[in-house]
């Protein structure tokens, strides 16, 4: 497969399901520990090779490209602090200049909508495509398991990855088929959106990380709604799968579904307890609030 230089990230979404927490701030500033999930995500794909970030915004998502910016008066006040560890922190989390992009989803029409948006910005390139509301926990990040399964496929190959889910929360996801395997990596039968408990065609779920073909945009131009009214781009990605071939790769580490309460609760204490500066507290915290302490 041809390298994948380039990440696509939608911020777009109005994050219904956090408010009153989303009314002015986006979701993808909330943070697990002390990082904003939109910074873990980029730091995903900066650690699989990725060289240039492409934010899809929406509304009051200046907070987002402020945050991959220089902070002037900050960095000054630190300066003269004499703050070396948090200068150096700060520094650490902005692109170099001319590598991060941001183009505007106008009104909120749903994932493939987004997606399409970041077309002029992607190219006739492959890329990846990173939801910051997934976060996956594992020392070799989700996306660089992609890149290094990708390899040995074919150039116009798209790679989803997926996870185990239990049969009752099957129909609250994009369930695909599995075909010829080979270690995580499989090809793709089909895919099928939120599917009926016995129609569902495994146990894997697509999670919220793809390297998709550039052809996908022609198909997301049709602009054609499906679910809620939305432009989904699980059906996009159907609809390309019958001219070119999709994967899935069930990727090792653990999912953390960070659009939801629980699964960003969990995922805030899950990368707490991996901390050596502060999971002895964590531990102690935990113990007490679950009265076994
Ligand atoms: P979600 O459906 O999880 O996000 O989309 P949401 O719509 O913001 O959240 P709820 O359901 O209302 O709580 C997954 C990702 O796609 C982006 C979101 O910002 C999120 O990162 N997205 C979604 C867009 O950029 N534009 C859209 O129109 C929809």
């Amino acid at each position: 497969m041809r390298p994948i230089r380039k990440a696509v990230f939608p911020v777009a979404g109005l994050g219904t399901r956090f408010l009153p927490a989303t009314k002015a701030m986006p979701k993808e500033m909330l943070p697990v520990v002390d990082r904003p999930l939109i910074q873990h995500v980029v730091d995903e794909a900066r650690e699989a090779g990725i060289e240039h970030f492409i934010f899809v915004t929406g509304r009051n998502k200046a907070v987002i490209e402020d945050h991959f910016d220089r902070q002037f008066e900050l960095e000054h006040t630190l300066t003269e602090r004499q703050r070396r560890d948090e200068l150096e922190l700060l520094a650490r989390d902005v692109p170099a200049p001319g590598t991060a992009s941001f183009t505007r989803q106008q009104v909120p029409l749903g994932l493939g909508h987004a997606v399409w948006c970041a077309r002029e910005l992607v190219g006739q390139e492959p890329f990846a495509l990173l939801l910051p509301d997934v976060l996956v926990q594992h020392n070799r990040g989700c996306l660089a398991q992609m890149i290094d399964a990708a390899g040995d496929l074919p150039d116009s190959a798209n790679i989803i990855a997926v996870e185990k889910m239990p049969a009752e929360r099957l129909h609250m996801y994009g369930v695909v088929g599995i075909g010829t395997r080979k270690g995580g990596l499989f090809s793709v039968t089909q895919m099928v959106e939120k599917p009926a408990r016995e129609k569902a065609p495994s146990d894997l779920i697509i999670t919220g990380r793809y390297i998709l073909q550039p052809e996908i945009f022609g198909v997301l131009a049709a602009e054609r709604r499906g679910a809620g009214d939305e432009i989904q781009l699980t059906d996009a990605m159907i609809e390309l799968a019958r001219t070119q071939p999709f994967y899935g790769l069930e990727f090792e580490g653990r999912a953390f579904d960070c659009g939801s309460k629980v699964g960003f609760l969990a995922a805030n204490i899950a990368y707490a307890l991996e901390r050596d500066d502060i999971a002895p507290a964590m531990r102690a915290e935990l113990k007490r609030l679950l009265g076994d302490g």
